[in-house]
């Protein structure tokens, strides 16, 4: 499918200022972010970079969204006059979600652009995943950094921290894996918390 037809990649072409997402992933953000759009929800986005992802996310939600950044960078409070939440540490530390948390609450979506790490992408849904609203979302990207070198399988780990939450909502997790020379296959893993 086309990245043009989707209702995100238009905010994301709107957007004043850069952002680097997959092409493949904009009907994944579509399809599982639509009915949050108007809506007073809480979006957290890991990763501000240059601040593109936090304009398109804005213009994709809308004006009742609440967009939050957190990013390991000082500098990304500069986007705080634009109306953004930064919050500055980093996805790995325990103790800054603890803190995170404390102060702004349960939250309706995670999405993890941060680092990329295997090990960071376990912290952050081992914090973040008690702390998301019921029926709400983690979402982590470029899981495929779990398959390259250490071959550490991030599917097995994400779904062993899912029974010791009492959420419900999903956790879904993009990748781009090659598939022959010069072709790239994007996968989704997604996991359904059920429990009441
Ligand atoms: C892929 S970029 C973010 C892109 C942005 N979301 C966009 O769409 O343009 C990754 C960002 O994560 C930040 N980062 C890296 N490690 C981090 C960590 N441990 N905690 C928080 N942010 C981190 C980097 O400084 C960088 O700005």
């Amino acid at each position: 499918m086309k990245p043009e037809t989707s209702k995100s990649f238009e905010a994301y072409s709107n957007s004043p200022y850069s952002s680097i997402k997959h092409s493949s992933y904009f009907h994944v953000y579509d399809r599982y972010f639509s009915r949050f759009i108007g809506q007073e929800i809480i979006f957290v986005e890991i990763g501000v970079l240059n601040g593109g992802s936090l304009f398109m996310w804005r213009e994709f939600f809308g004006k009742h969204a609440r967009i939050i950044g957190i990013e390991l960078n000082p500098e990304a409070k500069k986007w705080e006059k634009d109306g953004f939440e930064i919050y500055i540490g980093s996805q790995s530390d325990p103790n800054f979600w603890e803190a995170f948390f404390s102060e702004v609450g349960q939250v309706d979506v995670v999405l993890d652009d941060g680092g990329h790490t295997f090990e960071q992408q376990i912290v952050t849904a081992e914090c973040c995943i008690p702390n998301i609203k019921s029926g709400g979302l983690l979402v982590t990207e470029d899981v495929h950094t779990s398959y390259i070198g250490t071959l550490v399988d991030l599917r097995r780990i994400l779904l062993s921290v899912t029974p010791r939450t009492k959420s419900t909502g999903s956790i879904i997790g993009l990748g781009i894996l090659p598939r022959r020379k010069n072709s790239k296959k994007t996968f989704r893993l997604s996991r359904s918390l059920n429990r009441s």
